[in-house]
């Protein structure tokens, strides 16, 4: 460590802090009583605090979908409000954010016979703390908003029975957990198993006791813990000392030394934990760790036996995945849950107090039932991979990270290229999910509709910040004051460009009740596509304006990392272009990721060459083809870095209402690809495709044709002066033919094997491009 050559206010704070960090303190670790918990077993349930305000208990099952509305995702509902949670073999315990009872209640929640699962006995006591475990709950008297953070503690058994096959749950009071040794010990922490109870000693130590205890072997601890977790049949916890993970019972602490974290889980067989520095989690035990994700944070975390489900740091939606299969059947409802715990103590010296504002939710003030309270939830002080730290930790805001993309000077320069290396995986993956998100929704959290705001008039400079704090400075403003604005510009572009399409103005920020409303509440028969990553739907504005709104679901928004997404925001921000579906504006409120589009009245180009509808005429399929090169070569050509279409294909060339060709669905590659011009090439055979399609009339692929490849089919007539047999006879022939022999011509081209040999799209547009100027067509 550097010792400043002389103190100043600010190097004093820095160096304290850096001392912090290196003692890998923690005040306040979540341990297995947290926002979020779930019930192990056979009756797998999660259940979180929402971020409402209310204190509500939002829970899902494995079947949970959400894109039905929030209610019906709820798994269990009419639980009261909650101050804290803790899940026990297939019933949940909480402390009342009200009077600080405990609360518990079965996870089936209809075949409950005791409703509050809380003997007679301890219904009127206050718990600072709860932990369940298989068949027991001990908690820690005193309220849960004292200053006083100990008390002695009261177990009670939840006795499980079947009757005709349906499990009845009932509290009983016995004596299995009560050990002499630990009745009178005040406890800071506790956690429970199966079938034991560890409790953190008030001046120091860890004790276990109930009858599975001693196989943990805890004997003569005598360090404290920051925090601490129970899974089925182990315990970890962080040293306030050492801040070393130490661990008891079946399972190991992790190999990676020098990591601290500030919340552990176990599950069956495995622990996570979230890493102090970046938030990232990281697990061990009997997982495969390809799953956990990788590159954004979490600030709480909870496990079943082979599930982990998580709150993002950088959106609060919930996030969960599977130890050992990829496929996850938790679908975690769409709703913010709440980063943390309400406490009435004041933050710690490495924590921030959560501030409700950068929800930009106008009518929330608080996160908290009461104003005095607050969440207060561990700095971080690194960013993950691809993201530089653009401002540290302060008292109210988490340290805040931005994309690498956006770095620009010295001061990040270092970190960024340190991974350059890995730069490639960066992008790589944005390409992969970019390619996805052509097709479906993907709307900005509070940061990034900020974040595209700024992109939009400042993409150009090169100035966008699409970062936490700036949201903060410049949403809601900008809601409110560029409203009407930009209903003004988006206008006045349609109403200066009314052939060429509408090339629209900025991006406008929507309300959810807005957009709501104006799809009927997303009701199905406004559906114009539904695709594995949400629905698209028609929408009728306020204003007048017919719109479609790409709605995300939830799997798309939780696979999505939010940084990447604030990236890709950046990048569609920049495409205007009026042979291009162009994004109007989005929304996102509580979790929703809705983007708004221009409509396209007239469907798809392969609606009506292969489909039902009207089968389009020979000028208008050669000016089809000419738009839609065009609207290609431009995120080729004019893109910085270029967009690779990736998906390129009949249906993804939409019709406006003036029959001009928009390209839509495209993907993006940046020049850092290594095989950008491999990708270009593979573009512009997939548009040769098109081309044979508009041609021929035919599909890609087709049974009803030998051979059923387009290409296959066609190449070889064109290559024997045959093109004049692939024209499509359901449009009357054009008296000319040689302009369709001359786009037979281009196809072929396009589609040659030896990529190095295909044009390029710029070529493409300028040869279709004279084809409709000579307008021999006629
Ligand atoms: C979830 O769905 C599967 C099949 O779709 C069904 O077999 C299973 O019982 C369902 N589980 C729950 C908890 O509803
Ligand atoms: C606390 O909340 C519970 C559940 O909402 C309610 O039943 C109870 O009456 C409340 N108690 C007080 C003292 O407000
Ligand atoms: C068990 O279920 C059967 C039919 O499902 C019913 O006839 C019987 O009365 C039930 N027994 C009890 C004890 O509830
Ligand atoms: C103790 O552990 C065994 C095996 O892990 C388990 O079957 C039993 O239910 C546990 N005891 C209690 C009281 O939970
Ligand atoms: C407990 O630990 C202390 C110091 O770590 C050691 O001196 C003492 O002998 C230990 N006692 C037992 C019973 O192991
Ligand atoms: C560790 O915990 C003990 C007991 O709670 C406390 O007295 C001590 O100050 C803590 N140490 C650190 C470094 O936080
Ligand atoms: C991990 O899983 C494997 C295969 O399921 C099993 O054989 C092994 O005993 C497990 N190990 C632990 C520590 O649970
Ligand atoms: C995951 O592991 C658990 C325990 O090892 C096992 O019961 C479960 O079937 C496994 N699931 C899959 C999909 O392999
Ligand atoms: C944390 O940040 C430092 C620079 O401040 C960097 O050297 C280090 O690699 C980062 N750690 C991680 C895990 O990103
Ligand atoms: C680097 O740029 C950031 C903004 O991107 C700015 O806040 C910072 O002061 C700059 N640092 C230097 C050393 O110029
Ligand atoms: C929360 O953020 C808002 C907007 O930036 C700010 O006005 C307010 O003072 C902040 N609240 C606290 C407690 O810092």
């Amino acid at each position: 460590m550097q010792i400043p050559f002389k103190f100043n206010p600010s190097q004093l704070s820095s160096s304290v802090f850096f001392i912090l960090l290196s003692f890998c303190y923690s005040a306040n670790g979540f341990g297995t009583m947290g926002p979020i918990s779930a019930s192990f077993g056979e009756y797998e349930v999660f259940c979180s605090i929402d971020a409402s305000g209310k204190q509500d208990v939002i829970c899902w099952g494995k079947n949970a979908t959400s894109l039905q509305t929030s209610s019906s995702s709820s798994y269990v509902t009419n639980i009261p409000a909650m101050s804290a949670l803790s899940g026990g073999e297939g019933f949940l315990c909480g402390i009342l954010a009200n009077t600080s009872q405990a609360f518990c209640w079965a996870a089936t929640s209809k075949q409950n016979a005791d409703p509050v699962l809380v003997p007679a006995l301890y219904r009127n006591t206050a718990y600072s703390r709860i932990a369940a475990g298989k068949n027991h709950v001990c908690a820690v008297r005193g309220s849960y908003y004292s200053d006083r953070d100990s008390g002695t503690v009261d177990c009670w058994e939840v006795s499980k029975k079947r009757k005709n096959g349906t499990l009845t749950l009932t509290a009983v009071v016995n004596d299995l957990f009560s050990d002499q040794s630990v009745v009178n010990l005040e406890m800071n922490s506790v956690v429970s198993g199966e079938g034991f109870t560890c409790g953190g000693v008030r001046d120091g130590g860890l004790v276990c006791w109930g009858p599975n205890s001693t196989s943990l072997k805890v004997s003569n601890v005598s360090d404290s813990f920051s925090v601490l977790s129970a899974g089925r049949t182990a315990v970890c916890g962080v040293s306030n000392v050492s801040g070393d993970v130490r661990c008891w019972g079946d399972i190991e602490p992790p190999t990676t030394t020098e990591v601290c974290f500030v919340s552990l889980s176990g599950g069956a067989h495995h622990f996570c934990g979230v890493r102090e520095d970046n938030h990232v989690v990281q697990c061990w035990g009997n997982l495969s760790s390809s799953l956990v994700p990788k590159g954004y944070g979490f600030l709480a975390i909870a496990s079943s036996d082979y599930t982990t489900c998580g709150i993002r740091e950088d959106d609060l939606l919930l996030d969960c995945w599977l130890v050992n299969a990829s496929k996850a059947d938790f679908d975690p409802p769409l709703e913010l849950s709440s980063p943390g715990l309400c406490k009435s103590s004041s933050c710690g010296v490495n924590e921030f107090d959560f501030n409700v504002s950068v929800l930009n939710e106008p009518d929330l003030t608080s996160l908290c039932v009461r104003q005095d309270l607050r969440i207060c939830s561990p700095c971080g002080y690194n960013c993950s991979q691809g993201f530089f730290l653009s401002s540290p930790c302060t008292r109210n805001s988490d340290r805040v990270c931005t994309a690498c993309s956006l770095c620009q000077n010295s001061s990040c320069l270092s970190v960024c290229r340190l991974h350059s290396s890995n730069g490639f995986f960066h992008w790589h993956h944005i390409r992969r999910w970019v390619v996805i998100v052509g097709s479906s929704a993907l709307c900005l959290l509070l940061i990034l509709v900020c974040g595209c705001f700024w992109g939009c008039c400042a993409c150009s400079r090169g100035q966008l910040h699409g970062t936490k704090k700036q949201s903060k400075s410049c949403i809601g403003k900008h809601e409110q004051e560029d409203h009407d604005d930009v209903i003004g510009i988006s206008n006045g572009h349609l109403h200066s460009f009314p052939s060429a399409g509408s090339c629209p103005g900025l991006p406008q920020v929507f309300r959810l009740s807005e957009l709501k409303d104006a799809t009927n509440g997303f009701k199905e028969f406004n559906e114009l596509g539904r695709g594995s990553h949400g629905f698209v739907y028609k929408a009728n504005l306020g204003d007048g304006r017919v719109v479609a709104v790409k709605r995300a679901n939830a799997a798309t928004i939780i696979h999505t990392n939010n940084r990447e997404f604030e990236m890709e925001l950046e990048i569609l921000c920049k495409i205007r272009h009026c042979n291009v579906v162009n994004l109007l504006g989005y929304c996102a409120e509580m979790g929703e990721r809705l983007l708004v589009y221009e409509y396209m009245s007239h469907g798809t180009l392969s609606d009506h060459i292969h489909g039902g509808l009207s089968p389009l005429n020979w000028s208008l399929r050669l000016k089809i083809a000419m738009q839609s090169a065009k609207g290609v070569e431009y995120l080729h050509k004019e893109l910085l870095p270029p967009i690779v279409h990736k998906d390129l294909k009949s249906s993804s060339i939409l019709l406006d209402s003036e029959w001009g060709a928009r390209v839509s669905d495209f993907g993006l590659v940046t020049s850092s690809d290594k095989d950008l011009n491999g990708d270009l090439e593979s573009d512009v055979y997939s548009f040769g495709i098109v081309l044979l399609e508009i041609l021929s009339g035919r599909k890609a692929h087709d049974i009803d044709f030998d051979p059923p490849n387009v290409v296959e089919w066609a190449v070889p007539l064109i290559k024997q002066g045959k093109a004049a047999a692939l024209i499509d006879r359901s449009v009357a022939l054009p008296r000319n033919v040689e302009p369709l022999l001359k786009l037979g011509d281009i196809a072929e081209l396009a589609v040659r094997e030896n990529p190095s040999e295909r044009p390029s799209m710029s070529d493409i547009a300028s040869w279709l491009e004279q084809i409709v100027k000579d307008g021999l067509i006629l």
